[in-house]
This record gives structure tokens, C-alpha cells and sequence, in this order.
């Protein structure tokens, strides 16, 4: 049996008639720059997110990177966030001339551990030097503690940047005029940055990305930042850039858009069977840990509703052979990610290098994402769990 990580191919057959007809339409109007296409993505994710505005950039990273810019964050700024994230969270706040903070991560739902950014906020306004904002990586799909988040972002007056390129319709209790109530990711802090990578659960054909605020004064300078900070045309009030999201991209995504209940639910149905299966196959919790559903440091039954499993990820302890073992006999998985953020190369002259996270180091050596994609048949995922059961029961 072949189980890849992902195959886009079920999904997309489904609207190929469809899409080249949006597309055909596109083509036809020559209206290749924002437009329709995008006006109409734009308002459907606004409304799906509960927000006031949304500005569709060219992709997740520029999301992060226009949110930054837009914020007035660069040299001499620090910004709170995690060691344990793809890549561009920590790269867009280094390309703003900011300089990272990292604070290390909750064990069980791998995002960031916020007693720990409680304590590095104190001992930053004790040394006198200002944190202006904390990006929150809602990671595989699962909200951070949003509610101790807010707190603390009113407590020391903080941008909060959701990085939720991997979250888009996760939820998370959060306080709004008293009553606490479950809100989309990306619209609890002060922007929310989407990605439409192919691989998300809303995926485009090509690089896309989207801001969601609900700060109509950002949302405009948001709009002006993403084309080059012109208003009027030719008139630069900021320096900005190319950041437009493509209308190609937009025609696609508005098709795609009303079925992502579906696909997050058929998501959330296959971490159930996964759950299951292991249980059934005599593995110990200790042997491979699943990934818990986890809101406000609860685990919570409800909770597992509000998960959108972009990834699916176990830790074990011999990751590697495992690996290895699973693609020897045809199955996808990924190590996401090897290396912590500080660790990287790239950031060694901003002396990242000598810090230590100790769960996120020990979570980048034992953490494999196991295919989780809404068209994986039953029979599939029972291989996935088979073989890995007799991977641990041989060895
Ligand atoms: C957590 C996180 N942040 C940012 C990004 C960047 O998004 P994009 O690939 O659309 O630039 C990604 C994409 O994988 C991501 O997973």
C-alpha cells in the first residue's frame, strides 16, 4: 500500500471544471493585479474569521513580514516568539532590523510555554529594554493560550502578530467584553497572518497569504504597505513593497473556501482513528505520544473540535529509523522541524546559537508528521498504524 504525506490530487480533480472556468474568466477580463477576485476572497475570509478586514499579501511569510513593517517594528525592537516554527517567524522579524527573542515551548501542544513569556517580559522590563510585540505560531493547527496571551499583551502594551499559517479556522477561547467566548485564529490579536502554501488546509496552486485585523487604521496601511506604501499611485508615504496577493491565486481559494469545515472535520476524524488504532495496538503512551488537543493548559474534550490538524504529529524516541522504516515501505511522513530556530546557521552573529530551549531541542529530535490529509481512506491510516506497531514490536 502507498500512504503518501500528502496527495492534492483527489481534492483538486474534484474542482478542475470549475477552477479553469474562474480561471478562463480571469484570463478573459485581463485583470491580472487585485481586482474582483481578490475584493470577493478578502470579504469571504473576513466573514470566516469574524473580522473586520482582511488584506491578501503574496504569501504567509509576507504576511508576517507586512504585519512587522506596518507596526513600526525594526532595529533596536525586540519581538517575542518561538524557537520551535518553520522559518519565516523568526526570518521576517530579523528582516525588520528586530531582533528575536525565543521562549521555549509547552511539551504537549509544542507551542510556546507562556509561564515562560510571562517571566522573559518581567526580566526584559527589568533590563529596561522593551518587547514590542509576541508572535504566537498556533503550530500544526492548534491555538496557543490566547487568554494569557491577551493578559499579558495588555500588561505590557504588546502587538500580538498571530502567525497562524497553519491555523486558519482553529479556534481558542479568548475574552471579549467579559465573556469569554471560542474565536478563529488570527482575529484575537492585533493582525492574524494566513497562508495559502499548497499544503494548508487551504491551499492555493501557487504562494498566497492573507492579514486579518480588525483595526481598520492598520487594515489601511496594511492595503498601502503591500504596494509598494504608494497613496495616492507614485506618492510613497512608506517604504513598502510588492506584497499584492495574485488574483490566480484568489480565484482558486474562493472555490476552495466553503469546504474547509469539511476538510478540518474529515482532518479531526482521521486523529480520532489514528488515537484509536494506536490504543488498540498495544503501544504505550511513552512509546509514541500523541498529539493532544490542549486549550488554556487544559486538556479539554471540546478542545478536539477546535483543532484544525494541519499536521499530525507523534514523537518517539528512535525518530530516525522509524522514519526511515516508514518510507521503506511506502509511507510519507516529515520531520518538521530537525533544527531550532536559534540554532540556525543564519542567526549565529546575533549570538542565538549559545541559548538552549530544552523541550523544543528535544521535541525538533524526536517529533515525525504523519500523513493526516482529509482523503486518507480507513485502510490507509490502519497500514500507517500497523507498521509502525510492528516497527516497536520487532525492535
Ligand atoms: C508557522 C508558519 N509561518 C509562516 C509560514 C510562511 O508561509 P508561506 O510559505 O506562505 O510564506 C509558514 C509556512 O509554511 C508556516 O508554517
Amino acid at each position: 500500500m502507498n500512504v503518501p504525506l500528502l496527495d492534492l490530487k483527489p481534492q483538486m480533480s474534484g474542482f478542475r471544471s470549475e477552477i479553469i472556468e474562474a480561471l478562463t474568466e480571469l484570463v478573459d477580463s485581463t485583470g491580472f493585479i487585485l481586482g474582483p477576485k481578490v475584493d470577493e476572497f478578502e470579504q469571504a475570509v473576513a466573514q470566516y474569521c469574524n473580522v473586520s478586514s482582511a488584506i491578501g499579501v503574496s504569501s504567509g511569510t509576507d504576511a508576517l513580514l507586512i504585519s512587522l513593517m506596518a507596526l513600526d517594528i525594526g532595529p533596536g525592537d525586540f519581538v517575542l516568539t518561538t524557537p520551535y516554527t518553520f522559518f519565516a517567524t523568526a526570518g521576517s522579524i530579523v528582516r525588520t532590523g528586530a531582533t528575536p527573542v525565543f521562549v521555549d515551548i509547552e511539551y504537549d501542544s509544542m507551542n510556546m510555554d507562556t509561564e515562560q513569556v510571562a517571566e522573559k517580559l518581567a526580566l526584559y522590563r527589568k533590563a529596561g529594554k522593551r518587547i514590542k510585540a509576541i508572535i504566537p505560531v498556533h503550530l500544526f493547527g492548534q491555538c496557543n493560550n490566547m487568554q494569557q496571551i491577551q493578559r499579558l499583551a495588555e500588561e505590557y502594551d504588546l502587538f500580538v502578530i498571530e502567525d497562524a499559517a497553519q491555523a486558519i479556522g482553529a479556534e481558542a477561547p479568548f475574552r471579549t467584553n467579559n465573556e469569554t467566548q471560542w474565536k478563529k485564529a488570527g482575529s484575537m490579536g492585533t493582525t492574524g497572518c494566513f497562508s495559502f502554501f499548497p499544503s494548508k488546509n487551504l491551499g492555493g496552486i501557487g504562494d498566497g497569504g492573507m492579514v486579518v485585523t480588525n483595526d481598520e487604521k492598520l487594515a489601511e496601511k496594511l492595503r498601502i504597505f503591500r504596494n509598494h506604501g504608494s497613496a495616492p499611485k507614485y506618492y510613497h508615504k512608506y517604504i513598502g513593497g510588492n506584497f499584492r496577493l495574485d488574483p490566480v491565486q484568489a480565484a482558486v481559494l474562493n472555490i476552495k473556501l466553503p469546504h474547509l469545515e469539511n476538510w478540518h472535520q474529515a482532518r479531526r476524524t482521521n486523529a480520532d482513528t489514528y488515537h484509536n488504532l494506536f490504543k488498540q495496538s498495544g503501544l504505550s503512551d511513552k512509546t509514541v505520544t500523541l498529539p493532544p488537543a490542549i486549550y488554556g493548559g487544559e486538556n479539554d474534550n471540546a478542545a478536539h473540535n477546535h483543532h484544525i490538524y494541519n499536521q499530525y504529529v507523534i514523537r518517539i524516541k528512535n525518530r530516525d529509523s522509524l522514519r526511515d522504516h516508514l518510507l521503506a515501505n511506502n509511507i510519507g511522513c516529515e520531520i518538521y522541524y530537525p533544527l531550532c530556530l536559534h540554532q540556525q546557521k543564519c542567526f549565529e552573529n546575533l549570538g542565538l546559537n549559545d541559548l538552549t530551549f530544552p523541550i523544543a531541542e528535544q521535541t525538533a529530535a524526536q517529533s515525525l508528521a504523519l500523513p493526516i490529509f482529509p482523503e486518507l481512506t480507513h485502510e490507509q491510516l490502519q497500514y500507517v498504524v500497523e507498521v509502525i506497531s510492528d516497527f516497536y514490536k520487532a525492535g
